[in-house]
């Protein structure tokens, strides 16, 4: 099968298109005949090897000295399964799914195939194209994982800080879900998409600082790692909540101990959440943003675009298999 593989740390060139063996399922594992998958910037982060210098020596020992220990990149997708395991119970050949690799390293979906534990996906959500699916396992589950974390009620006041990129675009819909008010930050270009998205109130970060408005929020939710506690924590209510994707260890802690705010961050662990998320998806109340879509074999120039920082929602690569794909795979 052709696969896209980095053998090697570096610029996008890293990554090359390649035959490979195609994988056979074990027991408990689904085959998937691959239709699309997705460009993060943790791929991106992870072939670059730009690891900030106090995570360079574990990011290293995580993902690979010299080299990335697994070559395939991509950890959510959207397909067929084409084969199951003898003790696969809840598939079935010609299921159409979406999942998630779980772990932290490559994850092996830029490719025509991929197996995963049955664990990690679930039925597709029956009104989304492949593409759209694939693009909700990370985002979709991180924000959700993540509001519940910081036990979002109903009548809150949230802002979402990087409502426009993949967590974010997720994080608006579903605190709307939940019935909060809530305030997107975004830059001009996307403050249609974030009121489209449900956004009661946009503020546009070019122009506008929201620390310096004297607006509190119970939650503020930093969805694309660019703000920190101690910028945000003066428009916190008392016993307001700071959410994160980024892993603040030691100011949660010492926040836990002098200040009745609160920092919260993790990773989400739960799958059946994802039938959650389709049911929200079927029910028209979510929606996955799509900003660009790749064929797999220009994996290097979507990994030039995500690098930039600035897409919208998620980058999609498709996958053609004997000249058909499914969805559309136009460029745009
Ligand atoms: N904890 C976890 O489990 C977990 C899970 C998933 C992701 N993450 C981490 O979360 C971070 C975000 O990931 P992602 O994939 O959701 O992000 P992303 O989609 O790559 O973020 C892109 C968005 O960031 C916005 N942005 C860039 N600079 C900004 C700034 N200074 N202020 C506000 N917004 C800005 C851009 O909007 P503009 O063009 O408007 O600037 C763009 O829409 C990554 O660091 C990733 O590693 C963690």
């Amino acid at each position: 099968m052709k696969a896209i593989v980095c053998t090697r740390y570096g610029p996008p060139e890293v990554l090359q298109l390649k035959e490979v063996e195609k994988p056979s399922p074990k027991d408990k594992e689904v085959l998937i005949r691959v239709h699309a998958t997705t460009v993060t910037s943790g791929d991106v982060w992870i072939r670059s090897s730009t690891f900030s210098p106090w995570f360079f020596i574990p990011g290293r020992i995580m993902y690979g000295i010299r080299k990335p220990r697994k070559t395939i990149p991509g950890n959510e997708l959207a397909g067929e399964i084409e084969s199951v395991g003898k003790d696969v119970q809840q598939f079935k050949k010609g299921d159409q799914i979406f999942g998630i690799f779980w772990g932290t390293s490559f994850g092996g979906a830029y490719a025509e195939y991929k197996c995963l534990p049955e664990n990690a996906v679930a039925i597709k959500p029956a009104n989304m194209t492949y593409e759209e699916a694939a693009a909700v396992p990370i985002g979709g589950l991180t924000a959700l994982y993540l509001l519940r974390k910081g036990n979002i009620q109903s009548g809150q006041q949230v802002l979402i800080f990087g409502a426009s990129g993949r967590v974010g675009t997720f994080a608006v819909q579903l605190a709307k879900h939940f019935g909060a008010e809530v305030t997107g930050v975004c830059s001009t270009t996307n403050v249609d998409m974030a009121k489209s998205l449900g956004a009661d109130n946009v503020i546009d970060y070019k122009e506008e600082d929201f620390t310096k408005s004297g607006k509190t929020y119970d939650i503020i939710f930093d969805a694309v790692r660019k703000t920190s506690f101690l910028r945000c924590r003066s428009s916190l209510k008392q016993r307001g909540i700071f959410i994160t994707v980024d892993w603040p260890l030691m100011t949660a802690l010492w926040t836990s101990i002098v200040s009745n705010k609160k920092v919260v961050f993790g990773i989400a662990n739960r799958i059946e959440d994802l039938a959650f998320l389709r049911e929200l998806i079927e029910a028209g109340k979510l929606r996955s943003i799509i900003d660009r879509r790749y064929p797999l074999e220009q994996a290097a120039e979507a990994h030039r675009y995500v690098e930039k920082g600035h897409k919208k929602g998620n980058v999609v690569l498709t996958v053609d298999h004997d000249g058909k794909t499914n969805g559309k795979n136009e460029f745009r």
